[in-house]
């Protein structure tokens, strides 16, 4: 392994059936007024909200409401969360959904006491609040598995007036003190946010997988990760309350993406980044954005990495090599990756969401390039990627 690291993870988790046993004791460490961040609604229709607010009234804390987070978490909502948290005073945000609330409660935290624009500063000029900024300590109840959101520093925030959905990693100032992850809270997911969900972990491995050339033990953990979601999904498709199926996948989805994997390599993205083009432009549901375009570019791509995605096909996809050239068990992993998705059952093709012939210049215009992976992207090779995708 040759990359330099530091690694550390502040968030202590709590995972099971009897997670939520915990809130109470860790609400315990925080000020007394709580904002509490949720969605659309789908916690009080499924009975997490009772159960939260409940524990937040036996701990004695004032709540604020703070409802109406949208999928894909726009720049207008996070300005008004800011608000809310300052009128209010307000000590410590409890997050209560997936990863569009979780993300957006970062954005809170941050925004509540900055002088200045939250969104130019930290997203689209990707500067780290100053040290010894006021920043609130979040907290998390993951009802949606995918994102990660619940261990990491991610936060993704969305401006349609500027066409751009920006993700912006803070550091663990800004990362959940602790989340709470009971696999039975996802049972309610409509099957479409189920499947976008898993193939958004996929991505999220194979976003990290996909880059460096050197012997590296994140990329045997990741294989192992990859394996397990395999494995569980094919269950979870088609029996979606087996507790065991959904509690590896809930498990793996944290380990994807909580800063872990990434230790020592480049990593890709640019998966993510046609993705969350793709998603300013159609709002579109953030998994479904990356399962559209992943065939296409990893097709793309796999010539610059060939001796990468041939040990992806064996060990993660049992591909037989006798007989074969390097090049055709790469390909031949890349089909299989394919007859998965089509399996669970992720949106295949880029015009399922809206994408048309006419926005390809946009998407393009709105896509940041890494160069961080196997082959560093032009903007006609976007344009192209999309526009097989669709
Ligand atoms: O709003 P409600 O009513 O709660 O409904 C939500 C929403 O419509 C629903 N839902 C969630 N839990 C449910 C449920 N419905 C029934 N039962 C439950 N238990 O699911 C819908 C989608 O929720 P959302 O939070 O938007 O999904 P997800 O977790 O996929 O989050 C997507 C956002 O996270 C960002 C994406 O870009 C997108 O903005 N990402 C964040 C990352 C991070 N923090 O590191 C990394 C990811 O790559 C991603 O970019
Ligand atoms: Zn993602």
């Amino acid at each position: 392994m040759l990359g330099n690291f530091s690694y550390s993870n502040p968030t202590r988790l709590h995972f099971g059936k009897d997670a939520l046993d915990a809130l109470k004791s860790e609400l315990a460490a925080f000020g007394p007024v709580v904002q509490l961040c949720y969605g659309g609604g789908s916690i009080k229709r499924n009975g997490i909200y009772d159960k939260v607010v409940a524990a937040l009234a036996e701990a004695g804390k004032t709540v604020v409401e703070d409802a109406g987070v949208m999928p894909n978490p726009t720049v207008d909502k996070l300005r008004e969360g800011a608000r809310i948290a300052r009128e209010n005073n307000v000590d410590f945000i409890l997050a209560v959904g997936g990863g569009s609330t979780i993300d957006y409660a970062k954005g809170v935290s941050v925004a509540a006491h900055f002088d200045g624009d939250a969104w130019e500063t930290f997203y689209k000029q990707q500067q780290a609040p100053a040290p010894g900024a006021r920043i609130l300590p979040v907290g998390a109840v993951l009802t949606m598995v995918g994102t990660g959101s619940e261990m990491n520093g991610g936060s993704v925030i969305t401006n349609h007036e500027e066409g751009l959905k920006i993700g912006k990693v803070f550091d663990e100032r800004v990362m959940p003190r602790f989340a709470i992850l009971n696999p039975e809270f996802t049972y309610t997911l409509p099957r479409y946010q189920m499947v976008a969900g898993f193939f958004d972990i996929m991505s999220h491995l194979m976003e990290q997988y996909f880059s460096n050339d050197d012997d590296n033990t994140s990329d045997y953990l990741n294989e192992g990760l990859m394996r397990s979601l395999v494995s569980a999904t094919r269950i979870a498709v088609t029996e979606p309350e087996n507790y065991e199926a959904r509690s590896n996948i809930m498990w793996t989805a944290t380990w994807a993406l909580n800063t872990l994997l990434k230790c020592g390599k480049r990593q890709d993205w640019m998966v993510h980044m046609i993705g969350q083009a793709i998603g300013a432009q159609t709002n579109a549901t953030h998994g479904m954005t990356l399962s559209a375009v992943s065939l296409a570019y990893y097709r793309h791509v796999l010539p610059y990495g060939e001796r990468k995605f041939a040990r992806f096909a064996e060990i993660v996809w049992g591909v037989r090599t006798e007989g074969k050239t390097q090049r055709e068990v790469a390909e031949a992993g890349i089909d299989a990756l394919e007859a998965w998705m089509k399996e669970i059952g992720v949106v295949m093709r880029a015009s399922e969401l809206g994408v048309t012939e006419a926005m390809l210049d946009a998407v393009a215009d709105s896509t940041i390039i890494f160069d961080s992976g196997y082959h560093q992207l032009t903007r006609e090779e976007v344009i192209d990627i999309v526009r097989k995708s669709l």
